[in-house]
């Protein structure tokens, strides 16, 4: 890694960690501004300093150094590039691999059964597939749990009006099950005692009552079947599905700690704990029944004692914040593990542009449907762009695949936080800052390379501006990957991916790959590492395009 080399050299040659940024424009490819630090502290002419320790640098790795106006600019030597290029080709898709050798449980997607998956949780879903990729290429031992939302008040109330309308629960699809509850709302509103009678059933639940025991686990295989459509269309693999319920005989256990501990004090008959900075949370309600917070901690003790994690992420909605803090607090009052041992990536909202898609206002859209119009939008920029020599299979599949990467990317390339604008005709676009775009670009570097022939850097000419543009991008793969696992950003990786397509077209548009052995070596340096990007994001590609 470049960056991490260059301050390892100016940190030998002047004692001082010196930050080193890329410049833009014609000031080197690296630039250090340590002469200033310097300067400050010996009360000298930085110019002069930064002088000095250019006379020190001594390394391949730089064809020049230059100093202008007291910042050492960095030129990395071409041999330095094409040797780390021709790495690329030999390890494939290994290359940028880490070895961190720690492991990170990784809570993720976790919808809630008994409703369609929500284009919600579609966010936590491919973000926190993404960061789950990125430490698991970083060299992290990574695992993924679904911490599915298939227990709590909600699943009494659901059985408590199947009951009382005398429902078949098997005969519900999940669109009806999501209407029963809703029905279930309209009538307590007016009649509070239903609302009482839903609390019982799900008491009844927490009993292990065999009726309601059988209507949970019929509406929760439901569930599962529905979501595990969606994930094998998004090419989602979460090694646990380990929902909520999963920690029902555990819980006690928990709050009989956390009570010998006094973390959770009693009030009004429930068990709650207090904080200094937040507001209090409760563990245990007064009708004795555990809350999201009870399953959550003992989520955390059975993840500490399974898997002994160094870290712990959680991909949730940024409304969660406060909890997921008081969440953090708890376990660290018990004394299970630090603070500072947990993230909450907190997603941004989902919103609409499309006027089409906001008709159902002020209901959740199911995501089933975004994915099945992302499919047909798709296929029908394919049957008009593609050759017809395809079978109807061959489109079905690549519009799928098209339509997924777009829905991906999308999600992915602004920073989780942020909120997110879902725009068909930017999601689609073959151009610009797009999945599509990406894959085409991917598609497009392995179609030249079939005719392309062997390529190798022998040839004694320099690489010109486009080439070395891209040379460079390629080496910054591995630091790309390192800054995105620390900070938690996979759209960094989808800045970085949408930036090499780009060098790597502005070079195949401006010039013929065929012909020249160094382009050659471009243009498959530039496919594995766009393909080893895409895989970071799950964006999967097509044949053709
Ligand atoms: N099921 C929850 C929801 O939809 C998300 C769960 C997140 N994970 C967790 N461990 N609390 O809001």
């Amino acid at each position: 890694m470049i960056k991490r080399e260059i301050e390892k050299i100016i940190k030998d040659c002047s004692g001082e960690d010196g930050k080193v940024e890329k410049p833009i424009s014609e000031h080197g490819d690296y630039a250090s501004s340590v002469a200033f630090d310097i300067a400050k502290k010996e009360k000298r002419n930085p110019n002069q300093i930064a002088e000095e320790l250019k006379d020190k640098i001594k390394s391949e790795l730089f064809e020049k150094v230059e100093v202008k106006g007291g910042f050492l600019n960095f030129f990395i030597a071409e041999d330095a590039l094409k040797k780390e290029i021709s790495l690329i080709l030999e390890q494939k898709e290994e290359y940028g691999r880490g070895n961190k050798e720690k492991t990170v449980v990784v809570d993720y997607s976790s919808p809630n059964i008994a409703k369609p998956f929500g284009i919600g949780h579609l966010r936590s879903t491919i973000i926190g597939q993404a960061i789950y990729n990125i430490y698991n290429f970083w060299g992290w031992k990574t695992i993924g749990v679904n911490h599915l939302g298939d227990w709590g008040t909600q699943y009494g109330k659901i059985i408590c009006q199947i009951k009382k309308e005398n429902l078949d629960p098997e005969k519900l699809s999940i669109k009806e099950l999501e209407a029963v509850y809703v029905r279930f709302h309209k009538e307590a509103d007016e009649d509070p005692e239903i609302e009482k009678e839903g609390r019982e059933w799900f008491h009844k639940l927490e009993r292990g009552d065999e009726e309601a025991v059988r209507m949970w686990e019929i509406c929760r295989k439901k569930s599962i079947e529905e979501f595990n459509k969606i994930y094998q269309k998004l090419g989602v693999a979460i090694d646990h599905t380990t929902g909520e319920s999963f920690y029902q005989d555990k819980i006690q256990a928990v709050i009989d700690e956390a009570v010998e501990k006094k973390v959770a004090v009693e009030s009004e008959g429930a068990l709650v704990v207090h904080f200094q900075d937040m507001p209090s949370v409760i563990i245990q309600k007064s009708d004795e029944s555990t809350t999201y917070l009870a399953r959550d901690l003992s989520a955390v003790k059975y993840r500490l004692e399974t898997f002994s994690p160094d870290l712990f992420i959680y991909e949730v909605g940024a409304e969660q914040t406060l909890y997921m803090k008081q969440l953090f607090a708890t376990v660290e009052k018990l004394g299970w593990a630090k603070k500072e041992q947990f993230v909450h990536m907190a997603h941004g909202l989902f919103r609409l542009k499309d006027g089409k898609l906001s008709t159902r206002k002020g209901k959740t859209i199911h995501l089933e449907e975004v994915l099945s119009l992302a499919e047909e939008k798709a296929k029908k920029i394919i049957e008009d762009s593609l050759s017809s020599d395809l079978t109807e299979q061959e489109k079905e599949k690549i519009s799928e695949t098209v339509a997924m990467g777009a829905v991906k990317y999308n999600g992915l390339k602004s920073h989780h936080r942020r909120d997110v604008v879902f725009d068909w005709d930017r999601v689609l676009a073959l151009k610009g800052d797009s999945g599509p775009y990406l894959q085409y670009t991917c598609v497009r570097c392995k179609r030249v390379l079939e005719k392309a022939g062997e390529g190798d850097f022998s040839e004694t000419e320099k690489f010109n501006e486009n080439e070395r543009k891209l040379a460079l991008r390629l080496v910054e793969f591995k630091e790309v990957v390192e800054v995105a696992g620390e900070t938690f950003s996979p759209n960094i990786i989808a800045d970085y991916a949408h930036r090499l397509a780009k060098d790597f077209n502005l070079l195949y548009e401006g010039t013929k790959i065929v012909g020249s052995k160094k382009r050659i070596v471009l243009t498959k340096a530039t496919k594995n590492v766009l393909t080893t990007s895409l895989s970071l994001l799950t964006v999967s590609l097509p044949d053709k395009m």
